[in-house]
């Protein structure tokens, strides 16, 4: 294969960085080094509810448009009305369905060209889990299909969305005088380290999404486009919001500080610094207060257990821990 092409491209575009009028921009006194959310576009999956909520909220508040996609069209089409429809916009989408994601990007390409405000990001955070153990007790080992839709949606998806928005996010302008084009924020999650019973597959999916940061990053690093990736331990959002008190006690006992559930706001902040800060690049930041999740044992082992296998919205939100 000859990779000249890959290079002669790259080339041209550093060449043509001498156009780039975006004047540096900086919230932390330096020259350099700050990726503006203002007049760029981000690209949200999963966007109409939790973490990706709060991204998307965040994202608006400091100036920047948001793409939202997501299947929950409720949740999402309030959030726009939330937000205003100059600063967001839905697009119903699976990201498990490759047609579906061309769609939603196609749209997304359409409104940037509308609005002037180029692409600056993309934040795949849409997921979601249906825990199963490898092998029941009645020894029948997991279905492919529950593998499957795991991994359709969190790695799949992840990818697919990625690779869809990156030929429009790799010809953005590039911005300040390191001429960025934009970053990737992946999600991954505690589970993608210490994964737990019934977490064999939502542990494979975010591992496998912890893996890619840093070959992405080199991948894209002549794009001038980062990639980072945030791990978050328990979080309140939907899926969380299905578990007893009995169980969000037992998971406290693994938590150092603080000793509760991470709020929607504490990622979304991390994310906005993530985008701000140019020297984060090919890494998985964990976001967990220290939180470390044993190996449970007896009781608590099936409580926990139970409620992964039962949890109410089973098969539209995540695991209801992480
Ligand atoms: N909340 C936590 O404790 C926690 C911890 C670690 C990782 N995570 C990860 O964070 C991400 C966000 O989760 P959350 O806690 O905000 O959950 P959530 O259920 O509140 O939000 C997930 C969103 O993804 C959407 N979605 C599900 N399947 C989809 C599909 N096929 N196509 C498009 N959208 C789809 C849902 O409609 C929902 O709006 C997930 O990837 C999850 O695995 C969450």
């Amino acid at each position: 294969m000859d990779p000249t092409p890959v290079y002669s491209v790259v080339n041209r575009r550093r060449l043509s960085n001498s156009d780039d009028t975006a004047k540096p921009h900086s919230t932390f006194g330096m020259s350099g080094g700050v990726m503006k959310i203002a007049g760029r576009t981000f690209v949200v999956s999963g966007g109409a509810s939790g973490l990706g909520r709060a991204t998307a909220r965040d994202i608006v508040k400091a100036g920047g448009n948001v793409a939202i996609l997501d299947m929950n069209a409720d949740l999402g089409d309030a959030l726009v009305t939330e937000l205003g429809a100059s600063s967001a916009k839905f697009w119903s989408c699976d990201v498990a369905d490759t047609d579906s994601i061309a769609a939603a990007v196609q749209g997304a390409v359409s409104w940037v060209a509308a609005t002037g405000k180029p692409f600056g990001g993309i934040i795949p955070a849409a997921g979601v889990g249906r825990p199963g153990l490898i092998l029941d007790r009645h020894n029948n080992p997991l279905s492919l299909s529950s593998i499957d839709f795991v991994m359709n949606i969190n790695l799949r998806g992840t990818l697919d969305l990625i690779r869809q928005v990156l030929p429009h996010l790799a010809t953005s302008p590039p911005s300040g005088p390191d001429n960025e084009r934009g970053v990737i924020i992946m999600v991954a999650s505690a589970a993608a380290f210490e994964g737990q019973m019934g977490q064999v597959v939502y542990a494979a999916s975010k591992g496998a999404v912890a893996s890619m940061t840093l070959p992405m990053a080199r991948d894209l690093s002549r794009f001038g486009i980062r990639v980072v990736t945030i791990a978050p331990s328990m979080f309140d959002s939907a899926m969380t919001a299905v578990m007893s008190d009995k169980v969000k006690v037992g998971l406290k006992k693994a938590m150092e500080f603080p000793p509760r559930a991470g709020k929607p706001e504490e990622f979304s902040s991390l994310v906005t610094q993530v985008i701000e800060n140019i020297m984060l690049n090919g890494v998985v930041i964990r976001l967990d207060g220290a939180t470390r999740m044993p190996t449970l044992r007896g009781r608590q082992a099936r409580v926990l257990t139970y409620a992964q296998l039962f949890p109410k919205a089973r098969h539209f939100s995540t695991l209801p821990f992480p």
